[in-house]
């Protein structure tokens, strides 16, 4: 197995008084695909935010636990949430291209946000970023565009370019692809597999062949608990718990 770059040990989370995620554990080898599935409101995106600590701009919201990027704790009282969000992107279920910035803009953002103004340089780092989110040959010729005016597809490559910009070890996507259509879903399945060359991915989605179709790993989850976590070729043909089988063959959720 790989190296774990990402490790979650025993992961607690509240909103104010509810619990939505229960003593989760689950190590991420690095340069793979995992998947999180489960019915709705069983705390998949609550588990997949605290991983980039973006759950704390939920007001009552608080983790407890470990969450061990290569070794340090980022869930830390000494570690700045910020910092963790350049070192794990994240792409949520809503395409969400900043609306004023064209499509260049939106691409550069976090490396002008890290002080770059040279002009060659961000137009390296664009092209790289939109070559690897396989966008480059579709809008080379309208950079100065805005970034809202590609299709949604389009926008939700233009953001997993803009989350490769800052070179993110780890990237998390939130049902990326469940507001497009059918062809540009597909198109980004094929890119989350060029992106395991170079980063470790973990992807909630409600589509069970999407995960069997992309990820090397699938977690299960049921009301805040992990019932189930394996390889998809276990998880999906033969799994350990009943309660995954069930779900698995559509008889709940
Ligand atoms: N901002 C919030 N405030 C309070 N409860 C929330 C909030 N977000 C989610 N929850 C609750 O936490 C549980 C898990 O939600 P969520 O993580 O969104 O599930 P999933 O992504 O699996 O559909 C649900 O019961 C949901 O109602
Ligand atoms: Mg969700």
């Amino acid at each position: 197995m790989n190296n774990i770059v990402l490790s979650v040990k025993d992961l607690n989370v509240w909103y104010n008084d509810f619990q939505a995620v229960k003593g989760i554990s689950i190590d991420y080898p690095e340069k793979s695909i995992s998947a999180i599935i489960g019915p709705s409101g069983c705390g998949k995106s609550t588990f997949l935010r605290c991983l980039n600590r973006i759950h704390e701009e939920v007001p009552g919201a608080r983790a407890e636990g470990e969450i061990l990027l290569k070794g340090r704790n980022i869930l830390g009282s000494k570690i700045d949430p910020v910092q963790v969000r350049r070192s794990i992107g994240m792409v949520f279920q809503k395409p969400n291209p900043f609306p004023s910035m064209s499509i260049l803009e939106n691409v550069t953002l976090g490396v002008r946000l890290l002080g770059v103004r040279d002009k060659s340089k961000l137009m390296q780092v664009a092209e790289q970023c939109l070559r690897k989110a396989a966008l480059w040959d579709e809008v080379k010729d309208k950079l100065s565009q805005l970034g809202t005016s590609l299709s949604g597809g389009q926008q939700q490559r233009l953001c997993i370019a803009r989350a490769l910009a800052i070179d993110p070890p780890v990237l998390l996507m939130d049902e990326p692809t469940s507001a497009l259509d059918p062809i540009a879903s597909l198109k980004i399945e094929n890119l989350m597999s060029d992106l395991k060359k170079d980063y470790t991915v973990i992807v909630v989605t409600h589509n069970m062949q999407q995960a069997a179709r992309v990820a090397d790993y699938t977690s299960f989850f049921v009301l805040g608990e992990l019932i189930e976590h394996g390889a998809c070729s276990d998880i999906f043909t033969n799994p350990k718990e009943q309660k995954t089988e069930d779900y698995i063959t559509g008889k709940f959720g």
